[in-house]
Order: C-alpha cells, then structure tokens, then sequence
C-alpha cells in the first residue's frame, strides 16, 4: 500500500499557517496539545496516529522562544519516539539570530546554542528571513539540513497592489540587498538609512546624503519589527522632514512590549507585516512560501 505522503502539526501560535501548508500540500493535518502544569513545566501529547506517513511536519513560529522551545523539542522528540518518518521544523520566525558574536567578552553565542538545541529534535529546518548578517548560511549553524527563504517576492508584490508611488527604505546598509530585492518586486525605487543601535531602546537613524523622497509614499521594510525603535525613529525623522506617514512593512511582527502603539503614535501610516508571527498586522500571507519549502526539503531528505 501506499505510504502517506506527510503530516502537518502547528504549535505555539502555527496552527493556523500549518493549516494553510497542509491544505497547499495536499497532506493530513495533525493534533497535538501542550499542557502547562501550575509549576511551569510543560506536557505535550501527540493526539493523531503518525507511524505511517513519509515526512512529519511541525509549524512553529519562534517568537517568545523561551517558552516555546522546550516543548516544541519534547515534540520533535516524541514524534520520533512514535515512529513519525522525518520531521522537519517550519519555523516562520527563528529566535535568537541576531546575537551572532560576543559584542561583549564572555557573551553566549546564542544563535549557534539555539541551532544546536533544535537540531537535536528535528530532521530539517526551514525559516524566512532570519537575520543571518554575520553568518555564512543557515548550514553553518544547524547540524541539520536548513533551509532560508525569502519575503521580498509576497513584501514586493503586497507594496505594488496597496502603495500608490512607493519608495523604499530600508534600516542599514546591511539591508541593502534584502531591501533591493523587494523594491525590485514593487517596481520601486529605495534607498538605506544609516543607523546606530546604543541599547536596546536606543537607536538614532540618520539619512544619507543626498535622501529624496520626491513626492513618493515612503514604505520602510525591516526583517524584524521587535523593539519597534528602528521604525520609530525613522518615521519621526520623515515627519518632521514634511514626509507623509510612512508605510511600514516587516516581516516578522515580534512587536514587544508596547512597540506597535508606539510606532502608531510616532506617526506610522498602515503599519503591515506577514503572517510568520500571528499579530492583528498580518495582511501578507506566506503559507504558499512556506509550502514549497517543505516540499523541496521533503524531496531532499525523503525517508
Ligand atoms: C537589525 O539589524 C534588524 O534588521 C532590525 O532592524 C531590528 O531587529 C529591528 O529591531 P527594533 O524593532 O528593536 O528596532
């Protein structure tokens, strides 16, 4: 008989995407409950049969990793135990990236830590635009086979249907590329700011010489929206230039804290991310995104 083709588990905040990539896929959605005792200890619990399926799929975006991640390894693990094909990790949202060396001396290497832990309950690995600027690939950190996409295709396509003359900008020169390649989606122009990051409410964004808006709508897009400052800030400097409220796009909506009100009240105009972190911003969908990559993981680690 033949074997069934996968299964898609959602956890921590991905049952809805991974309704969405089972539905692309063609494959059984699974259920599984996490149970948080008083004390803070996690229990999780696969609810539907797994033995038979080829691939085993969990989505999860990694935002809040603390209390996600134990009980998102004690599933990988427990699928395994219960005989799951491969299972792989669809997380939308990869924590920990942006600690990438020891700013300070005797830091933790926390993005190579954080890897190391997945690694360890999970067959492959795909996320969407993690913040990998000192990093050579995604590869180097896991010791499973992982997997980056991007978001410029579904960001550049959502600024060209819903931006009337956008004009991109995007957070630091590091940025450049990523930001390039969306503008190169919406037809738009762009440009990088320059910014200094003191702490982790501190930011001050200076433009280059030369910054002209040109009447256009200014769109800031950012991998990351956490903190919110470094959109914050910028929108202020564009508004107190006589800009009109900036559009701002990211992809991942971490939004801690305060940070959507505030990017709000600083004078943000729609303010739009994707759906690899559910948040009342999410307008862009990434299911499809995320889909094929399980599909071309699927055909590269088939069991
Ligand atoms: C940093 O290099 C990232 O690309 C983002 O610009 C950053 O993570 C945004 O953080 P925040 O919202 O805290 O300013």
């Amino acid at each position: 008989m033949e074997r069934e083709r996968g299964i898609v588990f959602g956890f921590g905040g991905g049952e809805p995407a991974a309704a969405q990539v089972a539905k692309e896929l063609g494959w059984r959605l699974g259920r599984a409950e996490h149970h948080r005792f008083p004390d803070g200890e996690s229990l999780v619990r696969v609810l539907d049969p797994v033995g038979g399926a080829r691939q085993t799929v969990v989505v999860c975006p990694l935002d809040r990793p603390d209390e996600k991640t134990v009980p998102l390894v004690f599933l990988g693990r427990t699928l395994r135990e219960l005989g799951a094909g491969r299972v792989g990790l669809v997380a939308p949202y990869l924590a920990y990236m942006r600690q990438d060396k020891r700013f300070r001396p005797g830091e933790s290497l926390s993005n190579r830590l954080y890897a190391d832990m997945l690694s360890s309950a999970f067959d492959w690995v795909t996320t969407v635009d993690p913040h990998l600027h000192r990093i050579a690939g995604l590869e180097s950190l896991f010791r499973v086979p992982a997997r980056v996409q991007h978001a410029t295709a579904p960001l550049g396509v959502w600024i060209a249907r819903n931006v009337e003359n956008p004009f991109l900008i995007g957070p630091d020169d590091e940025s450049r590329q990523w930001v390039a390649a969306v503008a190169a989606h919406a037809g738009a122009r762009y440009a990088v700011l320059e910014k200094v990051r003191r702490g982790d409410r501190d930011v001050e964004i200076r433009m280059p010489a030369g910054f002209d808006l040109a009447g256009r709508t200014p769109v800031l897009v950012d991998d990351i929206i956490s903190t919110g400052r470094t959109m914050i800030e910028t929108v202020r400097l564009l508004r107190a230039q006589g800009s009109a409220n900036p559009v701002c796009v990211g992809v991942h909506a971490v939004f801690a804290g305060n940070a959507w009100e505030d990017l709000k009240a600083a004078g943000a105009g729609r303010i739009v991310t994707t759906d690899a972190i559910p948040h009342p911003t999410n307008a862009i969908s990434l299911a499809p995104l995320l889909a094929e990559g399980v599909r071309e993981m699927a055909a590269r680690v088939s069991a």
